[in-house]
């Protein structure tokens, strides 16, 4: 856990990631012991006190929760708990943390989360800057980082007027997801994958992230974002970086983001050719979307990175909301053989290349997917494949959910799974294209896998999902 009693400053508390998943986070952290003393205070819009907010928590737990909440321990937590409302503005803001730090009288450090949408980020920060919340403090900033170069630049300086760089933590919670980074393990513990982690072996890459997914209550946020800067920008670029980075001289903070941002700055810009954008039907008239809205809820592109390591692979990405599966998925096809001896009519090649895929399900499985010839007479091919999974492994104990994780790291000043500013912004940069001139949205029928132009996109290889 971290050195010091942390004073969580919540803001965006009654938000749909709050209740979802930083509530029952930050209780798991302190029942299990992970952070002694730690005090919580929530802010938002919500005009509420400090028992509306418990109860707000209460509730967040028990529908969201993956354990049971002991009446000792919800007492613990429900005690921890604070609130002001934005309205208060800085100085209700600072007098409640003022109290927080006395009732626990000892030296302690303050952990900023600002689960806001990106045009609210600004003022949040000035306003912790007013309330004199910077020494002793770490902020941890929810993505998307900015909406596109220029507001991330903007951000980034803004930012750095009240924050210095070492107290900024860009959070992006895949990297923190297990299988996530057993990808590193993977490639760099092992002798047998890495020398063939290249163009000269691998055909094309696939990062394939359906949900089912709908909107929610998030219309506010999402109608802003769309699944591009929701998904795409971050996390699946953010994969995408480990699975094609070189190796890092050391497993650190700064070696890995100097890898990641190696691959930031050799991926070309997104070419609007290369993109599909969807809307599932049904989605304009969702509760506070724009009856004409054209932001996309789903999205497929083709990029490239073009170094020595992947010139002329191309890594495919969809994600998406209410389609037919929620999967989370990377898959690396295999080049084909240089020459077959097997007849034609063998099955051979028949159902796609040879495949490894990592599925970044919450416990890390893996696949790997190979012609291999079926019993009987005569040489009749079929796709067989070696499974892995974590959770029979007998490994898995009380695993931290990937929030749970980083926010541990962020009271430890740990940054190794966090973004960078130049990161961030070299992403915005290859997204440019796209975002000045995106294709138009494509309906598609919620529970399908998007609309039609999506196999055209990856044409003359397929989609590796459904399996
Ligand atoms: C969030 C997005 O960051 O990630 C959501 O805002 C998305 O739209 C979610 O559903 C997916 O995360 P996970 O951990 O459920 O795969």
């Amino acid at each position: 856990g971290p050195r010091l009693p942390q004073v969580v400053v919540l803001v965006g508390a009654t938000g749909d990631l709050a209740r979802r998943k930083l509530l029952p986070g930050l209780f798991h952290l302190a029942s299990a012991g992970f952070i002694p003393g730690c005090r919580i205070i929530g802010v938002s819009l919500d005009d509420l006190d400090a028992d509306g907010f418990r109860q707000v928590a209460r509730g967040a737990l028990d529908e969201f929760g993956a354990r049971k909440v002991s009446a000792e321990a919800w007492e613990a937590f429900a005690a921890s708990l604070d609130y002001v409302p934005l309205s208060g503005g800085a100085p209700a803001l600072k007098a409640a943390v003022e109290r927080a730090e006395q009732s626990l009288g000892t030296e302690s450090q303050r952990l900023h989360y600002l689960s806001v949408p990106p045009n609210a980020a600004l003022p949040v920060v000035r306003m912790l800057g007013e309330a004199g919340l910077v020494a002793r403090s770490r902020i941890v900033m929810e993505k998307p980082f900015g909406t596109d170069l220029a507001s991330a630049v903007s951000l980034n300086a803004r930012l750095h007027e009240v924050f210095a760089e070492e107290q900024i933590f860009r959070i992006d919670h895949f990297l923190g997801k297990e299988p996530a980074q057993n990808i590193l393990a993977f490639r760099f513990a092992n002798g047998l994958f890495e020398p063939i982690w290249n163009r000269n072996f691998i055909d094309h890459v696939q990062i394939d992230v359906p949900e089912t997914l709908g909107l929610g209550k998030r219309a506010g946020f999402y109608e802003q974002t769309g699944a591009y800067r929701d998904m795409v920008v971050t996390h699946l670029f953010q994969i995408l970086a480990f699975m094609a980075m070189e190796p890092p001289t050391a497993l650190e903070p700064q070696p890995i983001s100097e890898e990641k941002n190696k691959v930031f700055r050799s991926m070309l810009p997104i070419n609007p050719g290369d993109v599909v954008r969807g809307q599932y039907s049904g989605y304009r008239s969702e509760e506070g979307v724009d009856p004409e809205s054209d932001t996309e809820t789903f999205i497929a592109l083709k990029c490239h990175i073009d170094n020595w390591r992947w010139a002329g692979v191309p890594f495919y990405l969809r994600t998406g909301k209410r389609l037919a599966e929620g999967q989370r998925i990377i898959s690396i096809a295999f080049r084909e053989p240089p020459k077959s001896m097997f007849p034609p009519n063998s099955g051979v090649g028949s159902q796609g290349p040879d495949h490894l895929t990592f599925d970044l399900a919450d416990a890390s499985k893996m696949s790997l997917s190979f012609y291999g010839k079926r019993p009987g007479p005569g040489m009749r091919l079929d796709k067989l494949s070696l499974q892995f999974a974590m959770r029979d492994t007998g490994l898995i104990g009380d695993v931290l959910e990937a929030y749970e994780r980083l926010i541990l790291d962020a009271m430890r000043g740990d940054r190794t799974l966090f973004t960078t500013a130049e990161g961030i912004e070299r992403l915005w940069q290859v997204s440019t294209p796209l975002l000045e001139s995106p294709p138009p949205v494509r309906l598609y029928a919620q529970g399908s896998w998007g609309p039609k132009p999506v196999h055209q996109l990856i044409a003359p290889h397929a989609w590796r999902l459904p399996f």
